[in-house]
């Protein structure tokens, strides 16, 4: 029984195939005049009055889903429609209670709830007393992981292996999916050159190959083999475009960059991302070239629509419609609203100043009713592939099958192992020698649970979540003493937007003489254990969204720390938590291993503690250049040659411009050798694929992993080409004694650059050099010609 209250609402037909029954209720087009109206949901097989819509079948494909769709959209009134076009966030203050706005029609999607019993009572209501009875769709940040914390984005592209990246999106999507969240905002694919934006963290890191390989597999991980396969979720790629490239690494900062930028580094994960298929794209905060995102119709429609012939819909960024006019960029919420409309952009996130104004702007003739109707044609076309007519509710048996699962923790642990980055390893320190008898566990992160997490974690379960402390006592505690203190405390000098949901611990210490005891008390640890490891790096909130740096410094007095725990004379291992690279410049020569973890999620510390053991064998490579200084930002391997290429490292008077670690840098604990390049031809036709081919043998005495890198220049053509440009990779197993053959494929379409002078994207024939090796500094080198 329902009781409706607003009595004008005209009903229509609705269709729902629930899980266990099918059953219809429709209503006729009546304006009903008083209060009480009660309906009975009729169950049974779809009545004759299905016939009204042509499209009608159980379950409608292809053409027929148009039909369908276009059915129920010539039911709809348009502010009925533009209700379809509204995203509404949990923690808003309401105006008007979310069930109001359902019965109204007055949202098409919620962001940031994650409750199943909450998200199935609100699909109900859309579902059966809604005007149209469309679902909703419920959005959340699945970044890296849901209730189980996945290791951060940029720690997945350092695993250099998308079918690993696959399947962790896809275990992600699984969590996420159980309580119906059925749309993820990620992936981030922004290029990132500047390691003071907080940000970096988010993305692949600062090559367009490896950043689109990346992509593809964080899609095909979301959304499975397509759109509405089970247990997936849609994927949004964010942010459109050019992001990444904030001005000073300053989040939100504009964006100027060259086309020839724009086109040949910014864009290529998009390009990668659409044509694996991602339904939608999130329209980016900041200007670019003077345009702010939102309202940029060259972006949203020449380039997206037009050029790439993307058919998934298109969300803005939270407030972003409104903030054109912030921008000094549209006069007026009006305004705002039917630029961001006629640009192409389709739902509104938070801000709704296209659900209350767009009625106008199409009264005045600001915006076609025809463009409304595309906008939300697709966004019920995406529910519709994404099952949601279908299937609307959740099923709350699978939440706690799926929340926190063994398969979630054991996948979790199996991806902090692959991603993390061994940077040093003097007289082979790691892993630990079994005739270690006491370890001291030292520094502010050693034992926070949050800042193992990272940041993008608000649903995730902290308190599931091991520690490198804990991995640590899991795995030595039997036969080892294991000692533990901060040693220091860090925090941020200002508060983080994401505080009130997940913050970082609080420091303790209140005295100068507290802080003095608790270093001196640490670097005693130090000296009564055999070997110590310092865990030191950002707490999670100093890195992410408004989290930019004006140093890469290890904050607080860790790297005063670090230093006197190396003066003690005993072995001290690094153990970094962070973000985005950091200054560890003196840590490099001083320190004797260094094991890059990033934020590693819930099984970290166990995962750490299994590298530290030898469990495990780093594998993974740096998805961005090591500066030494942030002086250095941006900096990346694929620059232009200068006049004076042989002097690239002594750019700066007053220091290297070499970078700390190259692209593609990391170690392990056995050692290859790479052999016998072979390139298949040595000339390839404009189209054609050539073969590159290195034996790669394991020349130590354990199993390990190595990553083949390719890299090509192209000599001359109608603009300059990068020194260097990743063209492949793959990240291969080899055994102790063991010799592998790698062969890469090396595709022209992937020579192809956009070029200034042309102004247009091809494939120019002439000679190539070639390169293989193990990190963007590769020595093997061949040459190879690209015929007309
Ligand atoms: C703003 C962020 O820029 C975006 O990446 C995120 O998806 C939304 N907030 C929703 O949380």
């Amino acid at each position: 029984m329902l009781c409706l209250n607003t009595l004008t609402e005209k009903l229509t037909i609705v269709m729902e195939f629930s899980m266990h029954s099918r059953f219809l209720l429709r209503s006729l087009g009546t304006s009903l005049a008083t209060c009480g109206l009660a309906l009975t949901l009729v169950c049974g097989p779809a009545p004759a009055s299905l016939a009204a819509n042509p499209a009608y079948e159980s379950t409608p494909q292809g053409a027929k889903a148009e039909q369908f769709v276009d059915h129920l959209l010539g039911q709809m009134t348009l502010e009925e429609k533009l209700g379809q076009m509204s995203q509404i966030p949990l923690n808003q203050q309401w105006d008007v209670s979310p069930d109001e706005r359902i019965l109204k029609g007055q949202v098409g999607s919620f962001l940031f709830i994650t409750d199943a019993k909450e998200i199935n009572r609100l699909q109900h209501l859309a579902v059966e007393h809604g005007p149209n009875h469309i679902p909703l769709i419920f959005g959340f940040d699945v970044i890296h992981g849901f209730r189980t914390i996945y290791p951060i984005p940029l720690a997945l592209a350092a695993s250099w292996d998308p079918a690993d990246v696959e399947r962790t999106q896809s275990m992600a999507a699984r969590e996420a999916s159980a309580v119906g969240v059925n749309w993820t905002f990620a992936p981030m694919v922004d290029i990132a050159r500047d390691a003071r934006w907080g940000r970096i963290l988010e993305g692949a890191g600062e090559d367009p190959y490896l950043g689109s390989r990346m992509a593809e597999a964080q899609v095909r991980g979301f959304q499975g083999a397509t759109i509405g396969s089970p247990d997936h979720i849609l994927a949004c790629v964010k942010h459109f475009a050019g992001y990444g490239a904030a001005e000073g690494g300053r989040d939100y900062d504009s964006v100027e960059i060259s086309d020839n930028e724009l086109w040949n580094v910014y864009l290529p994960p998009f390009k990668a991302a659409v044509d694996a298929g991602a339904g939608s794209v999130m329209s980016a905060y900041m200007d670019l070239n003077g345009v702010p995102a939102t309202g940029n119709t060259f972006l949203l429609r020449d380039v997206l629509r037009d050029k790439w012939k993307f058919d998934g819909f298109v969300v803005s960024d939270w407030d972003s419609v409104l903030n054109l006019t912030t921008h000094g960029f549209a006069s007026g919420p009006e305004d705002a609203a039917a630029r961001a409309a006629n640009a192409g952009v389709d739902m509104e996130m938070t801000s709704h100043v296209m659900r209350d104004h767009l009625a106008d702007a199409v009264k005045k003739g600001l915006v076609k009713e025809s463009t409304i109707d595309e906008a939300v044609r697709r966004i019920l076309m995406m529910k519709y592939r994404l099952g949601l007519f279908q299937h609307p509710y959740v099923d709350l048996a699978r939440v706690n099958e799926e929340e926190g699962s063994a398969a979630q923790h054991e996948a979790s642990k199996v991806a902090a192992e692959r991603t993390a980055v061994l940077l040093r390893n003097e007289n082979n320190l790691l892993p630990l020698a079994k005739s270690v008898k006491s370890i001291a566990v030292i520094g502010p992160l050693a034992d926070s649970k949050p800042d193992t997490m990272g940041s993008w974690s608000l649903a995730g379960d902290t308190a599931a979540t091991v520690t490198v402390l804990q991995g640590i006592r899991n795995r030595f505690g039997s036969t080892a003493t294991i000692t533990s203190t901060k040693g220091v405390e860090i925090e941020r000098g200002q508060p983080s937007i994401f505080d009130s949901q997940f913050p970082s611990p609080d420091p303790e210490l209140k005295t100068d003489a507290e802080r003095e005891a608790e270093f001196n008390h640490a670097i005693d640890l130090v000296k009564q254990a055999d070997v110590s490891v310092l865990v030191l790096g950002e707490a999670q909130n100093m890195s992410g969204e408004r989290a930019s740096r004006l140093s890469l410094t290890l904050p607080g007095k860790q790297e005063q720390l670090l230093e006197a725990a190396v003066a003690t004379g005993k072995p001290v291992v690094l153990v970094l938590l962070n973000a985005r690279p950091l200054n560890i410049t003196w840590a490099s020569t001083h320190v004797p291993a260094i094991l890059d973890a990033w934020y590693p999620g819930t099984e970290g510390g166990n995962a750490v503690a299994a590298l530290l053991a030898g469990d495990a064998n780093p594998g993974g490579k740096l998805p961005v250049t090591w500066p030494r200084s942030v002086g250095q930002v941006p900096i990346f391997y694929a620059h232009n040659l200068t006049q004076i290429p042989n002097d690239r490292d002594a750019m700066y008077w007053d220091g290297l411009s070499a970078p700390l670690y190259p692209f593609g840098y990391g170690l392990s604990y056995t050692s290859f050798r790479l052999s016998n390049l072979k390139v298949s031809a040595p000339s390839v036709k404009s189209g054609g694929s050539l073969k590159v081919s290195v034996d790669v043998a394991n020349v130590g005495s354990v199993a390990g992993d190595e990553v083949v890198q390719l890299y090509t220049h192209q000599r001359s053509g109608s603009a300059s080409r990068p020194a260097r440009e990743l063209k492949g990779f793959e990240r291969v197993s080899v055994k102790p004694g063991e010799q592998r053959t790698v062969t890469l494929t090396l595709n022209t379409k992937d020579l192809g650059f956009w070029s200034e002078a042309t102004h247009r994207w091809s494939i120019e024939p002439g000679m190539f050099d070639l390169w293989i090796g193990t990190d963007s500094t590769a020595k093997d080198h061949a040459i190879f010609t690209v015929l007309p």
